[in-house]
């Protein structure tokens, strides 16, 4: 689904307070099927920018597209909309609340009224895809450790098959291997569904690993967006630590844009090499 933001303004307004500025004329288009990072310090409008998305929060003044939709306050436009729309909050196991994993991960499907055959298979499937085994589908959610708690709520929201998945902090809180494994299960995700992905993310690590765009938050204004080699070759964000490597190797030139250290490894052994070489 593509994404459009024009001039964006949303102010939070809490009763005997000043208004609070969420976002402060937000412009940008994002093509579909996109891995989009979302980064910027805290308090910079992350949460605030992708909770437009699926009509959570809707803009005070300015327009918000999604898939060729405008995100409104209507209810009904916005139960459509939010249909295609998966969000996965920060910390997303603090919201489980069914008696057993299955109840957890199939509740969003009781509303479409499917047999509970189609509704078992899409059960099975969807942990498959988690790495769940169906063993825990009898247990209760909160007896799982925490990375089994992680999983089921990735399920309980791809098992509905949005188009657009928006993760706030995804990696918050795992341990490395289990990052990359998730990371990982949501980009076979967007692959097999034709999805798009946004990230909220504090690792730029994972923002040159996986994503094809960024948008650099600030103070509620977009300070930098485009194709995620150009933010990251350009501007004076912290960089990953392949790009700050191979910057600190070649000093006096713009980084080469790395999404991993084995392109680290790669392009030391082809381009550093034989540059050094000459
Ligand atoms: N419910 C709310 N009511 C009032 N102000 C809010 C609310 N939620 C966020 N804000 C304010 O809006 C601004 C943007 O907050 P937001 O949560 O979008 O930041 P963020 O970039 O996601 O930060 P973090 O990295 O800490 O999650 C901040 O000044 C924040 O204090
Ligand atoms: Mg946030």
């Amino acid at each position: 689904m593509d994404v459009s933001f024009k001039q964006v303004n949303f102010h939070y307004e809490a009763v005997g307070q000043d208004k609070i500025v969420g976002l402060n004329d937000v412009t940008f288009e994002i093509p579909a099927n996109q891995t989009v990072a979302v980064i910027g310090e805290t308090g910079s409008g992350k949460s605030t920018l992708v909770q437009h998305l699926n009509g959570l929060l809707v803009p005070t003044s300015g327009e918000v597209t999604v898939g060729g939709f405008k995100v409104s306050a209507k209810k009904k436009q916005r139960a459509s909309v939010k249909r295609d729309i998966g969000y996965l909050f920060q910390y997303p196991e603090d919201q489980l609340f069914a008696d057993t994993v299955k109840e957890e991960i199939g509740y969003s499907l009781q509303w479409l009224g499917l047999p509970s055959v189609e509704i078992d298979k899409r059960i099975n499937h969807v942990m498959d895809e988690t790495g769940l085994d169906k063993e825990l589908q009898s247990r209760s959610p909160f007896h799982l450790s925490g990375g089994q708690q992680r999983r089921v709520a990735i399920a309980s929201v791809l098992i509905l098959r949005p188009k657009l998945l928006i993760l706030d902090e995804p990696g918050a809180g795992l341990d490395p291997v289990s990052r990359i494994e998730m990371m990982d299960l949501f980009m076979k995700y967007k692959q097999t569904n034709q999805a798009s992905i946004w990230m909220v993310s504090h690792s730029m690590e994972d923002v040159a690993g996986y994503a094809d765009y960024c948008i650099h938050m600030h103070e509620g204004t977009v300070r930098e967006v485009g194709k995620v080699e150009s933010i990251l070759t350009q501007s004076n964000l912290i960089l990953p630590q392949a790009m700050q490597f191979a910057k600190d190797l070649r000093p006096d030139q713009q980084p080469p844009f790395l999404r991993s250290t084995q392109a680290l490894v790669d392009w030391i052994t082809t381009d550093f090499m034989s540059k050094s070489n000459e």
